[in-house]
């Protein structure tokens, strides 16, 4: 598998599908092995922190990520972390982070295909966790809102997609902090009981 996203992320290192590649640094990739995976969780774009580090979730929503996961049980090389789109999409001339609306539909197949790549080698199903609207709009349609959907697993094409808020959301609203840490130990009793 690890050969196959090897091939997969050289084709994104070298996109030119839009204009954020101009801009394109440091490729985005998470670090675990992604044989090890037992959940995967898509966010939406990499930011400042993603782009310096090289890695996803790596500033402070990195770090509530961090902690609604070990109350799953799970750590941070148990799990494998994307984006629906691989470049920074920036406004204000790079001084903050936007809604990639444009971008979605142009890298959005990156993401069918690194699933694609997972499918084929998970034998039980696969959970993919995605966190906030613009993930769970790419995989399960433009209908779905994440206020709606939050905590109900779907069945999908050989996946069990759950959708959680993005933890951004927990530093903003800080209310939703509850409901996330409790969507997220429920996934932790989901996976020991599907044997993952
Ligand atoms: N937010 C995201 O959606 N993805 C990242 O990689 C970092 C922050």
């Amino acid at each position: 598998m690890k050969k196959e996203l090897d091939l997969l992320y050289k084709e994104i290192a070298s996109c030119t599908r839009c204009h954020l590649a101009q801009e394109r640094i440091n490729p985005v990739r998470d670090q675990s092995d992604p044989g090890k995976a037992r959940v995967i969780l898509v966010g939406e774009a990499p930011g400042a922190n993603e782009i310096k580090h090289g890695f996803p979730f790596a500033g402070e929503a990195g770090k509530k990520l961090s902690t609604y996961l070990s109350l799953a049980g799970l750590t941070r090389e148990e799990v494998y972390i994307t984006n629906v789109v691989r470049c920074r999409p920036t406004a204000n001339g790079g001084k903050r982070n936007r809604t990639p609306a444009k971008e979605i539909p142009l890298c959005g197949g990156w993401l069918d295909r690194e699933l694609a790549i997972f499918r084929s080698h998970t034998v039980i199903p696969l959970t993919v966790v995605t966190l906030g609207n613009i993930s769970l709009k790419w995989l399960c349609g433009k209908s779905c809102i994440i206020g709606n959907c939050h905590g109900r697993l779907v069945q999908l094409d050989e996946m069990k997609i759950l959708p959680m808020y993005h933890p951004a959301a927990a530093i903003y609203r800080k209310e939703l902090d509850a409901l996330i840490r409790s969507e997220f130990e429920e996934l932790g009793k989901y996976i020991e009981a599907a044997g993952q």
